[in-house]
This record gives structure tokens, C-alpha cells and sequence, in this order.
């Protein structure tokens, strides 16, 4: 197996007395597209927060591209080439759409200045055009719909081409359409040399984008296969659907 470019190694993560992932171990190669599935509450957004830096974990190590960057602060986190997206994202009030995708120059080293500069930046009139968000550019962030805020998320996250993009439900609240054109900007990105993990529901978009699913269960990871065996794996099966399923009863 080559270097793997995302590599966690025995993660836990309690909140008093929940235990919220117990021992997550897991290997992603460069260049990967790897959904992060599970039901609510199974840890999956908790893993991405212990991932990202913003939440430190009680035990384990996280790598990226062989660095521990295990329990470093967000920007450390950063700057060594992960970009995330939050399942609720927050938009500044006093910054347009066109503004919070300039920021992304900050990142990589634009004075701060500049963000307010009127003069056009074509790769950000393309990420308005692609996300449909060109018609409210110059709205301010924080007014725009939940679908929108989503969509201006992935498109900041994208903006700095990230070595590393981890995704939480990108497409919740985003029309149906819109999630197959993300299916092809996601791809695109990956071809460029963006890596991915994306926590998604959305079975359909996973199926479409991924090559590989990891399954997260009372945070345990309970699965690791393609999203086309996901239906024929008992333990996966049982997580979803509950012990109802194997005696022959919809859980529903
Ligand atoms: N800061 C916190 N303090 C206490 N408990 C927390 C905290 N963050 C998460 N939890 C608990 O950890 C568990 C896992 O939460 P998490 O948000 O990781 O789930 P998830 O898999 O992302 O679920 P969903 O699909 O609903 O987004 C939940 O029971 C949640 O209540
Ligand atoms: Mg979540």
C-alpha cells in the first residue's frame, strides 16, 4: 500500500462518560475519495473535529502525509494542507459571498487589504458561477439561505485547492441538481490532487463520488469496503436498520 496521505491510529474521544469514538484507525492514499458514513450520533462529525484541530483527542495520532498533527491547533492543522467544512456553517455578517472566498487568499498569504479590493479574481467568478451563488455575491455572507451558506462553505474550502478537503453533509439542503454538479467539482478537485473525506448520508451522491466508505457505529468503525458492498455488510446493515432487519421486518 503506498504512503497513506490521511492516517488516524487508535482515536477515542469521551464526553464524560459517553465514549464517542473508541479507537478509530484508519488509512487514506492521496488522491482517495472516502465517505465517512454512520447514523446520527455515531461520531462521524466528532472524528472530523479531532482531525481538523478542534478538538483534541483523549488517546491516538493523526498524520498527514507521515507529519503528526495530533491534537495541533486548527491553523497548524491548516497549514499542513487540510481544509474542512462544518455540518452548520456560520457566515460573518459584515463580509459579502465574493468576500468570504477572498479571504481564502489570506491563507495563502494575500495581505489582508486586498480582501476588500472591487477588482475581479476569475477563479472566485467561477466558484460563484459553478455553486450558483453569482447572483448574490455581493449579499452579505450571513444572509444567504442554508442551502446557500453549504454550498459557499465547499466553495471556501475549495478556493485554496486543499492537499486534504474533509467535507461534513455538504449536500444537506442543496437541490438535487446542484448535487450532482458538486459530484463533478468534487471529482474535478480530486483529479487536481485533492484528497477527500466526505461524511455524507445521501447514499446516491456516496455512490456516485466515492470509492470507498468507512462506516463509523457507536464510534466504532464497523466498515471499510465499497459503497456497493455497504448493503451486504451485516454489521452495516444491523447499524441502520437495527436487529429487526435480520428477522425478516422493515425497521420502519
Ligand atoms: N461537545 C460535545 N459535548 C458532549 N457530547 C457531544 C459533543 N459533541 C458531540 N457529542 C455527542 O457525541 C455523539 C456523536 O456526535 P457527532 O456529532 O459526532 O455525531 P454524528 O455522527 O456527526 O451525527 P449526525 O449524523 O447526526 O451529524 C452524540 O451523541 C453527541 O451528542
Ligand atoms: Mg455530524
Amino acid at each position: 500500500m503506498s504512503e497513506a496521505l490521511l492516517e488516524l491510529n487508535g482515536l477515542s474521544k469521551a464526553f464524560g462518560a459517553h465514549q464517542v469514538l473508541d479507537g478509530v484507525s484508519a488509512r487514506i492514499r492521496p488522491g482517495e475519495i472516502v465517505g465517512l458514513l454512520g447514523p446520527n450520533g455515531s461520531g462521524k462529525s466528532t472524528l472530523l473535529n479531532a482531525i481538523s484541530g478542534f478538538l483534541p483527542p483523549d488517546a491516538g495520532r493523526v498524520t498527514i502525509a507521515g507529519t503528526d498533527i495530533t491534537a495541533r491547533p486548527a491553523h497548524v492543522v491548516t497549514r499542513a494542507g487540510l481544509a474542512r467544512t462544518f455540518q452548520l456553517p456560520n457566515m460573518p455578517t459584515r463580509m459579502t459571498t465574493r468576500e468570504v472566498l477572498r479571504a481564502g487568499d489570506v491563507a495563502a498569504g494575500a495581505p489582508r487589504h486586498m480582501l476588500r479590493r472591487t477588482g475581479r479574481d476569475d477563479r472566485i467568478d467561477a466558484l460563484l458561477e459553478m455553486f450558483r451563488l453569482a447572483h448574490v455575491a455581493d449579499l452579505p455572507a450571513s444572509s444567504l439561505s442554508g442551502g446557500q451558506k453549504k454550498l459557499l462553505s465547499v466553495a471556501l474550502a475549495l478556493r485554496g485547492s486543499p492537499r486534504l478537503l474533509c467535507l461534513d453533509e455538504p449536500t444537506a439542503g442543496v437541490h438535487p441538481e446542484l448535487r450532482t454538479e458538486m459530484v463533478r467539482i468534487l471529482k474535478q478537485a480530486a483529479g487536481e490532487g485533492t484528497t477527500l473525506l466526505v461524511i455524507e448520508h445521501d447514499m446516491l451522491f456516496i455512490r456516485q463520488l466515492c470509492s470507498r466508505c468507512i462506516v463509523l457505529d457507536r464510534g466504532h468503525l464497523i466498515a471499510d469496503c465499497a459503497p456497493d458492498e455497504l448493503e451486504h455488510n451485516g454489521a452495516v446493515v444491523e447499524a441502520y436498520l437495527g436487529k429487526a432487519v435480520q428477522k425478516g421486518k422493515t425497521a420502519r
